[in-house]
């Protein structure tokens, strides 16, 4: 269903040759560019920061959607805008105060994203929607590529009813592969992030079977 973006996350990518990774796995038909940024605090994983998120902008033409799993945000809200985040997503769980967060994400001119862990239920989110330009399901507890499934159709399927007519994408993150993705697709979810099915098997010298996974999903 090609109304569903689907966003490889560089998490699966080769650390050493992200400017080619992200040439290549574009040129096989990402929509998105789903970036993970860890702090070894907030999730039990460390990854990148902002200057290194910047030098990957200079190989994004599509959509470089940073995914936040960090905590505290909001001192960190400016440098993800100076490196070209076009959505800056926060964990609901990073702090008391998701609301200014969101504001602050707009008022920096990128789109505001708010992520859910498996363990915290849709409603979590309910009054914050009207500054939301997308909810990320997460369907593995954060922290790690290539884990299993958590299965949150329900959660996609009440978050669908209480977005309503706004315009808010909701994105699933974690475990998303040929099997899992029509559940979530069907429940309402159109961003899917997928790691490791999209880069298993190929490299920036073969990189059609990324083409081939992206298209499985
Ligand atoms: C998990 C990250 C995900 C991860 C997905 O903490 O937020 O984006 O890279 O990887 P897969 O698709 O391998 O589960
Ligand atoms: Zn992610």
């Amino acid at each position: 269903d090609r109304s569903v973006k689907i966003a490889p996350s560089i998490l699966s990518a080769d650390f050493a040759d992200f400017g080619r990774e992200i040439q290549a796995i574009e040129a096989q038909g990402a929509d998105w560019i789903h970036v993970d940024v860890m702090d070894g605090h907030f999730v039990p994983n460390l990854t990148f920061g902002p200057p290194a998120v910047k030098a990957f902008r200079k190989h994004v033409k599509t959509v470089m959607d940073v995914h936040l799993m960090i905590s505290p945000v909001d001192a960190y809200i400016d440098a993800y805008a100076d490196a070209g985040a076009d959505v800056l997503t926060a964990h609901v769980e990073a702090g008391p105060h998701s609301h200014r967060t969101l504001q602050a994400i707009r008022g920096a001119g990128m789109k505001a994203g708010i992520a859910l862990n498996p363990g915290t239920p849709a409603e979590a989110v309910e009054h914050l929607l009207d500054l939301t330009d997308l909810v990320c399901v997460m369907t593995v507890n954060p922290g790690f590529g290539g884990q299993k499934f958590i299965d949150m159709t329900a959660k996609v399927r009440k978050l669908r009813e209480i977005i309503g007519d706004r315009p808010v994408h909701i994105e699933i993150d974690g475990g998303v592969d040929p099997t899992t993705a029509p559940l979530v697709v069907e429940a309402g979810a159109d961003v899917l992030v997928a790691g490791s099915a999209v880069f298993r098997g190929g490299s920036v010298e073969n990189p059609a079977p990324y083409g081939e996974n992206i298209r499985a999903i």
